[in-house]
């Protein structure tokens, strides 16, 4: 095939990811927990060029140029290296989610480029390894290859670390918006700041897995309650250790402080939700499906909200059909 589209869906973290053991390979520092959603969809078309010298790369119809080209110009590299191909490529993506606020574009986005070149340049891959594929662009878009629930392994070396389909309990997720714009420093240089400087890091690795398997067992026992009370410990803890690093970086606003708040006096109320966020200001909330609404309704306030589920890993889809080669009689 010279020419494929998949479809991809981010991905919001439970038990979170923050730090790489090997930043070449992707190497998380600790595994991690996450549901891929069914909204805020990137698809994404790759395109083997003809004597094309360089790669080309439009997101929402704007042709990408410096660090956003290069990422995936450096991704394209090694899907060209694993597939013994020269021949570079035009990448054309539609991301429904506002890009870089924390609603993991990136995941999406790396997702649905990594299964589209994949399938472009002929590479035979399955789940496993078209994760720890997408896992080379962003780290957590290995989690979505998988559908609802995964665990990211951190694994012992590249060949193990990927992410696989976890039984868990329904859940709904409220996402508030509180602020789409990008964010101001990137999950990787902040990241990379953290590791380098907070006092906490070492913990806050060796913790996370001790978390992990806690939040498996939750999940394993059904128990959404148990679920809900790691996710809001663990973000609390993430954002907690982001705010230790020197200089130190901040992503929450008071607003999303707010919603923390508003969270557990709805659970004072009788309403379970838990809270959670990622590099950014946006705050998502897990209850249980039937709770959704009310707690929608409740932090309406805040931002803009949407009830979001379980979404579909990266697949492939049926080209769209390019407008220009339409009959026009
Ligand atoms: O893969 P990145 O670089 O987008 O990092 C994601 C980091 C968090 O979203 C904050 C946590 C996570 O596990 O997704």
């Amino acid at each position: 095939m010279s020419n494929a589209t998949a479809r991809a869906y981010p991905n919001i973290a439970l038990v979170k990811y923050w730090g790489k053991r090997d930043e070449t390979l992707m190497l998380p520092a600790a595994g991690s927990l996450s549901l891929t959603l069914d909204a805020f969809a990137t698809t994404t078309t790759v395109e083997l060029l003809d004597g094309a010298s360089e790669d080309v790369f439009s997101l929402n119809g704007v042709a990408q140029s410096g660090d956003s080209l290069a990422r995936v110009t450096k991704f394209l590299s090694l899907v060209r290296e694993l597939a013994g191909s020269a021949q570079h490529a035009a990448v054309t993506s539609i991301n429904e989610a506002p890009t870089g606020a924390g609603l993991a574009s990136s995941a999406s986005g790396f997702a649905a480029l990594a299964v589209a070149a994949a399938a472009a340049y002929g590479l035979d891959l399955d789940r496993a390894a078209l994760s720890r594929l997408a896992r080379r662009g962003s780290g957590s878009a290995a989690r979505s290859l998988v559908d609802g629930i995964s665990v990211w392994h951190a694994g012992d070396g590249d060949e193990t670390s990927f992410a696989e389909p976890v039984t868990a309990p329904e859940m709904s997720m409220i996402i508030v918006t509180v602020d789409a714009r990008q964010k101001a420093i990137s999950s990787r240089t902040a990241m990379r700041r953290t590791a380098l400087t907070s006092p906490f890091y070492p913990a806050w690795v060796e913790s996370t897995e001790q978390t992990l398997a806690a939040m498996l067992e939750a999940c394993r026992d059904q128990d959404f309650s148990r679920i809900g009370r790691i996710t809001e410990m663990h973000a609390l803890r993430m954002h907690a250790l982001i705010q230790s690093a020197d200089p130190p970086i901040r992503y929450l606003l008071p607003t999303s402080v707010a919603i923390f708040d508003a969270v557990v006096a709805l659970r004072e109320a009788g309403i379970e939700a838990y809270s959670t966020a990622d590099a950014g200001p946006n705050v998502a909330v897990i209850s249980r499906p039937e709770d959704a609404q009310a707690v929608a309704d409740a932090l309406e306030q805040y931002g803009t909200v949407r009830i979001v589920g379980a979404g579909a890993g990266a697949t492939l889809i049926p080209n769209p059909i390019d407008p220009s080669l339409e009959a026009t009689a």
